[in-house]
């Protein structure tokens, strides 16, 4: 196995031999996507020591490499949705811009000082919570703090990989001003704003506290609501309607308890995963994956599906899901097994 080594080509032969590529890092011709159904899975070891090493020589911002300093899965960008990864070094700030689709992170790990900056105001980071900047808000991250902050973000792509409407604050003023403190949101956005068009956009920011999540899964678990298919899963509901976490994408947790497992469904959504606590596996067609704390993994369109919690306390998954997109298209199907 390769050591993360020093420089640039260093990294990006780490990154591919991990099956991941790296934001002003080269892209192509390192390593082909793989093949099959449990092909999309990336372990945390990879994902960590790729962020760390490009906090190091990959610079970030108005005057660096690039805009974001990330890594995402060779295959990721297969998927209508993805997830991927993010580090922002201690004094960094990113240049604030507003685009058109949906951009959601969940925080792995941030100082106390770390902000999500969205429409000129601030949401703590705290590991496991959920902040959304929905389409054509203005947003950047700030690392006010002393260590690393890391996030996995969760993107529905603007239902076109082909076309990506983004707009930067200018280099001479690259950030947003700070006009109020936030907390756990949502905030009203002033004034609906108008894209390069006439659609609007009034769906305001929202932070969802780890702990408000943990509630709910501690509350779900108390009434014994386990979900047949999912286990104890709760959504982050929208603070407009009480509906998806976004139109686009649900963002969900669920916990399996120990030894718990699954029945099979399959639905022709696609779910992205991270590893938020525990250990386990997801059996994809008869094959099976198995997952780590970190780790991030997809499962494709319909393919049938259960999961199983291999470690010996509770398991935790975040996800984000594009049932929301599939049902509002009148596409969505889904199919559930009640034995294996
Ligand atoms: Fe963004
Ligand atoms: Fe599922």
């Amino acid at each position: 196995m390769l050591d993360v080594g020093t420089t640039h080509e260093d990294l990006e032969r780490f990154l591919a031999e991990h099956h991941l590529v790296g934001a002003g890092l080269r892209r192509e011709g390192r390593t082909a996507p793989r093949e099959g159904n449990t092909a999309a899975h990336w372990s945390w070891e990879g994902i960590y020591k790729g962020l760390m090493q490009s906090g190091k020589i990959v610079t970030v911002g108005p005057s660096g490499m690039t805009g974001m300093r990330s890594v995402v899965g060779i295959e990721a960008r297969r998927f209508p949705i993805w997830m991927n990864a993010q580090i922002l070094m201690p004094g960094e700030r990113t240049q604030a811009h507003r685009n058109l689709r949906s951009e959601t992170r969940l925080v792995c790990q941030a100082p106390e000082e770390a902000v999500f900056v969205c429409e000129h105001a601030t949401y703590p980071m705290e590991r496991g919570d959920v902040v959304t900047n929905p389409a054509w808000t203005f947003h950047d991250h700030w690392n006010k703090g002393a260590t690393p902050a890391i996030w996995i973000d969760g993107y529905d792509n603007g239902y076109n990989p082909n076309v990506n409407i983004n707009e930067r604050l200018p280099d001479d003023a690259p950030y947003q001003e700070i006009k109020k403190e936030a907390g756990d949101g949502p905030i009203a956005v002033e004034g609906a704003r108008s894209a390069p068009g006439e659609t609007v956009f009034p769906i305001p920011p929202m932070r969802y506290p780890w702990a408000a999540t943990q509630a709910a899964l501690t509350a779900l678990r108390q009434a014994g609501a386990s979900d047949p298919y999912d286990g104890f899963l709760t959504m982050l509901a929208s603070p407009v309607d009480g509906g998806p976490t976004l139109p686009t994408i649900a963002w969900q947790a669920q916990l399996l308890e120990r030894k718990q497992r699954t029945f099979p469904h399959r639905h022709n959504s696609t779910t992205f995963y991270f590893g938020f606590e525990g250990e386990g596996a997801v059996a994809i067609e008869g094959e099976r994956l198995a997952w780590q704390q970190g780790d991030i993994f997809a499962v494709p369109a319909w393919k049938w599906h259960h999961h199983e919690n291999t470690g010996g306390g509770d398991a935790v998954l975040f996800s984000i899901d594009d049932w929301p997109a599939m049902k509002k298209l009148g596409f969505y199907l889904k199919e559930e097994a009640r034995g294996f």
